[in-house]
């Protein structure tokens, strides 16, 4: 053990690598022998830095990405398949199944959080028991769905029996940033509603999936869920190219999706479930309550380094309390702490992407270029895996940091006079996904938040940005979304409005009412799920 091992926890430390040499394909964990990945972390184990071996996992290319397209094209059976005909009770029960299998495993997939993408103990701790709760509220939901449909409807004549039906096959992308919650707050939606599934997971937080393979295998029939490693233009691209592929859902930046997208050769059938970019702005209003204001900003810029879509990236800050903002702000980021993530009261932690300083400086040495200056005394100064939170003052539209998304540990200030600055910018901008809106005169407020509501999808009154409660929806405008996310939303996007209709006449009413004695199909069913 070298000797920085020691102020590693125990429980926390690398003892071995981890082999990822399985995929999960037909329902059965094949050993891949092909070419690997290496998997490291940038958080050193030794006292000298250096990036920790993690493991390795498999770098797939085409053919394998065509074996698991195939599964679930078969599992699918053109409609036919076991899954997508199944009593939705009984996938309910594969579900339950499968979230008792993935509760045994929070340790495991803590620990490999923290190190593969370095998220801190307790965000780690929470992205994993939020998971859990996803998933359970969607089981919860889906009852209330399908006990909502247990009914017939008659309209001139014609009676309906209207329920939710599968779209198909589903290729599910998420992010490295919420490389669990993310990820499944795509699939379990996707799988729970029926479709059959191809998931690959992200670029970082890859190992973490491990743990949960033979969970997956365990719950579901063969061929509904298929994982496979590697890169997205090596394994996606040939599954779009097929056009088997019926749903798209993909959280992560539009230049993917667009790329994706565009591969499928009959876009109309292609439906799109996408989390994309954002920028989404701070509004400091002149009576903002301070405080309140500077905590919720620290939280929304640089929660996980600001690297979440719904992080705060830019903050309008109005003149007259920008003097005193910018100063406490500056203050405030520097008194931070830093560590790794199992460190006690840390916030802000190593980055997973070992570019991503080198990034951040360009964006700094051209915003300085430009004319902004770094307010905190901290600002820029580099660590082996990390780059201090610069907080720049005055940043203006010419500026790199104004017109990306930083995605990581640098806070724009954009100073206004007239509040139509920062509403002209939203209307600009080609994202819509939520805002911050700091004040207290509900003369300023209202006529703001109702032109707001129309530029983004979700004000957050005096509170930062941010994707929960899971329950409410989770969209955006513009370049930032296509369907909405929510548990219960979700369910709808994976999902179709299918019926079975009928004239009411004598023959009809017999056939139904034995169809629903009988209980021999799944569909035509009044039965209620408790
Ligand atoms: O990356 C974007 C996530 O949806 C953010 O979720 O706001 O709950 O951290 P969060």
């Amino acid at each position: 053990m070298s000797k920085n091992q020691k102020t590693i926890p125990e429980a926390f430390q690398i003892k071995e690598t981890l082999q990822q040499e399985a995929y999960l394909v037909g329902g059965e964990l094949k050993k891949w022998t092909g070419k690997i990945t290496e998997v490291y972390s940038t958080i050193s184990s030794t006292d000298e830095y250096a990036p920790t071996l993690l493991g390795s996992t498999p770098d797939m290319g085409e053919p394998e990405a065509l074996e698991a397209l195939n599964a679930a094209v078969k599992a699918y059976g053109k409609g036919q398949g076991a899954w997508p005909t199944m009593h939705v009770k009984d996938r309910i029960a594969c579900m339950e199944v499968f979230v008792e299998k993935m509760k045994t495993k929070r340790q495991e997939v803590v620990k490999l959080l923290m190190w593969e993408i370095g998220k801190s103990l307790p965000d780690s701790e929470k992205e994993f028991d939020r998971t859990v709760d996803y998933i359970n509220d969607t089981i919860e939901d889906y009852k209330n769905l399908d006990r909502d449909a247990a009914k017939f409807q008659k309209h001139a004549g014609v009676y309906a029996h209207i329920k939710r039906g599968p779209l198909g096959v589903v290729l599910c992308l998420g992010p490295y940033n919420y490389p669990l919650n993310e990820t499944f707050a795509l699939l379990i939606p996707a799988i729970i509603m029926g479709n059959t599934t191809i998931f690959k997971p992200a670029k970082h937080g890859v190992l973490l999936i491990t743990p949960l393979l033979e969970a997956f295998r365990d719950s579901f029939p063969k061929g509904v869920v298929n994982i496979i490693f590697g890169r997205g233009r090596a394994v996606a691209a040939p599954i779009m190219q097929t056009g088997k592929v019926d749903v798209l859902a993909l959280i992560g930046n539009s230049k993917s999706a667009n790329a994706l997208q565009e591969q499928h050769p009959k876009s109309n059938r292609l439906r799109l479930v996408l989390g994309l970019e954002a920028k989404n702005p701070a509004i400091i209003l002149p009576d903002a309550d301070l405080d309140l204001t500077l905590n919720e900003v620290i939280a929304g810029t640089l929660s996980f380094n600001g690297q979440r879509c719904t992080a705060l990236k830019v903050v309008y800050v109005h003149d007259d309390i920008k003097d005193k903002f910018n100063t406490k702000f500056a203050e405030t980021v520097d008194a931070l702490k830093f560590g790794n993530p199992w460190d006690e009261g840390v916030n802000l932690t190593p980055l997973p992407e070992p570019q991503k300083p080198d990034y951040i400086q360009e964006l700094i040495d051209d915003a300085l270029a430009k004319g902004a200056k770094i307010l905190n005394k901290k600002g820029g100064k580099r660590f082996d895996n990390y780059i201090w939170p610069a907080v720049l003052y005055p940043v203006t539209k010419e500026m790199r940091v104004y017109q990306e998304e930083q995605f990581g540990p640098i806070i724009p200030l954009v100073p206004f006079s007239n509040i139509e600055e920062p509403l002209d910018d939203m209307a600009e901008s080609n994202y819509g996904q939520q805002v911050s809106l700091f004040g207290k005169d509900v003369y300023a407020l209202a006529p703001l938040i109702d032109a707001l509501v129309n530029l983004v999808c979700r004000v957050n009154l005096n509170s930062s940005c941010q994707r929960g409660p899971d329950v409410y929806p989770f969209t955006g405008r513009k370049d930032s979304a296509q369907a909405t996310l929510s548990v219960h939303d979700a369910l709808r996007s994976f999902s179709i409005r299918t019926f079975v209709a009928f004239k009411d006449n004598e023959l009809n009413n017999e056939v139904i009412e034995q169809l629903l004695d009988t209980k021999l199909s799944n569909f035509i069913s009044t039965d209620y799920i408790l």
